[in-house]
């Protein structure tokens, strides 16, 4: 049986959805790095809801918890009321995260998504700094609501605004220009006829999810934290994609030898797929007053409860971390092999979020079709969507991880053929 797409998909949702369009399946069923369709087809998700399954589809003690506290008639909807799964998710966070890192924070709930713990963390460094200018970085992405998406770089993003995108400048990545950058943002920051206001904060992901798996190093990375100290400005390390393990450590920056002011987290927070939030602030800068950053669904208590098994579950557990390590050495060496068979290609990233550089987006786009058709759902990133971005759940047992790299380098294989046919 193969599966049909119900007409109402067509009909009735707005155009702006977009993921669907390549993967077009009714999906039904999913389990650990599974997907089913209702055709029966399985496919191998190495997309995990954009990097929010870190621990796979329906993690069965994460489930069970959920299930207990829905049929104990526990709170679903609290607003930021105090509650037991709140409570709860707070010491283990403080316990399993904080503590081993000598992290003084505060918790910050937010509206259950990504881009909202970016507005509030600008909110936090603007109010706590008294100015306006946020620094982001080339290739970054760090949402869609306005202040988020001022922070910005890409352009068909930028382009849905509709109106003016205000109070940020963008500065060169590592990497953009020799590894110099850190020294040209600080003549810029520090020349009074640049034209660059002080800034209350630099904006960065230390691995770019959606800019194409660009990431900085350890050295260009603490220069970039000194140079934030000196000028009075806050660091913001948005670990929205690239926390909660995705590096291969819990924070992305654990390794960097930086410690942020501010943190943003979401996608794979709850470990669940439960939408969830959070900002992490340095005590000092936590300065909006009660209800200054509202939102009716800041705190998903079902979120408390899973992110709580999520925490107890992965990061108490050496075992999960040796199968990081295991893992990300595994995706590396499969992608420098694909590499060596194409001229050009890159490998990109690091941790548990690496892909390879196709140099050609409709290249990489014939791909993820093409994988999609033979069982794997892999999507592209960077700014011509040339890097296909492997985002498998942390979980993946090596055995499918393995199936589904043998899936994209047939797939890429097949569709450089097809292309040097065509240019033939
Ligand atoms: C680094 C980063 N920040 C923010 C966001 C926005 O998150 P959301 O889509 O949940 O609003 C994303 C989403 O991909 C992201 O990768």
């Amino acid at each position: 049986m193969t599966s049909k797409i119900d007409s109402i998909f067509q009909q009735r949702e707005s155009d702006v959805r977009s993921y669907c369009r390549t993967f077009n399946r009714t999906f039904t069923h999913a389990k650990g790095s599974i997907i089913r369709d209702d055709g029966g087809r399985e496919y191998i998700d190495f997309l995990a809801g954009c990097g929010s399954l870190n621990y796979g589809h329906n993690n069965p003690a994460m489930q069970r918890a959920l299930l207990d506290h829905i049929s104990g008639n526990g709170l679903t909807m609290a607003l930021d009321f105090y509650t037991d799964a709140k409570a709860e998710f707070l010491k283990t966070f403080e316990r399993i995260i904080l503590k081993p890192r000598s992290m003084p924070h505060k918790l910050m709930m937010v509206g259950p998504t990504g881009t909202n713990a970016v507005e509030a963390a600008m909110k936090q460094a603007r109010k706590a700094t008294g100015r306006e200018t946020i620094i982001s970085f080339t290739n970054g992405f760090h949402g869609c609501s306005l202040g988020a998406l001022a922070a910005t770089g890409n352009q068909h993003h930028r382009g849905g605004a509709g109106t003016a995108l205000s109070d940020v400048v963008r500065m060169p990545y590592q990497g953009y220009i020799n590894n110099t950058e850190v020294e040209l943002i600080e003549k810029l920051i520090t020349d009074p006829s640049s034209g660059i206001e002080a800034p209350a904060a630099f904006l960065i992901e230390t691995i770019q999810g959606e800019g194409g798996l660009n990431h900085v190093n350890k050295e260009w990375l603490q220069a970039l934290a000194g140079l934030a100290k000196d000028v009075g400005a806050l660091l913001i390390v948005d670990d929205v994609q690239a926390g909660c393990g995705r590096s291969g450590k819990f924070f992305s920056f654990d390794e960097l030898g930086v410690m942020p002011d501010i943190i943003t987290l979401a996608k794979s927070l709850s470990g669940y797929g439960l939408p969830m939030g959070m900002v992490l602030i340095k005590p000092e800068y936590d300065v909006l007053s009660p209800g200054e950053h509202n939102g009716t669904f800041r705190g998903n208590n079902l979120a408390f409860v899973t992110a709580k098994v999520a925490l107890e579950v992965f990061w108490a557990d050496d075992v999960f971390k040796a199968h990081l390590t295991r893992s990300e050495k595994y995706i590396r060496q499969r992608l420098n092999d694909m590499q060596r068979s194409l001229t050009g290609a890159q490998v990109k990233g690091r941790g548990l979020m690496q892909g390879i550089d196709v140099v050609d987006g409709e290249l990489a786009k014939a791909v993820s079709v093409e994988a999609f058709k033979r069982g794997l759902i892999i999507e592209t990133s960077g700014p011509q969507d040339q890097v296909l971005k492997i985002l498998a759940p942390l979980t993946t047992p090596i055995e499918v991880l393995q199936k589904g790299l043998d899936i994209l380098k047939q797939s890429l294989e097949c569709c450089t053929t097809e292309q040097k046919k065509g240019a033939a």
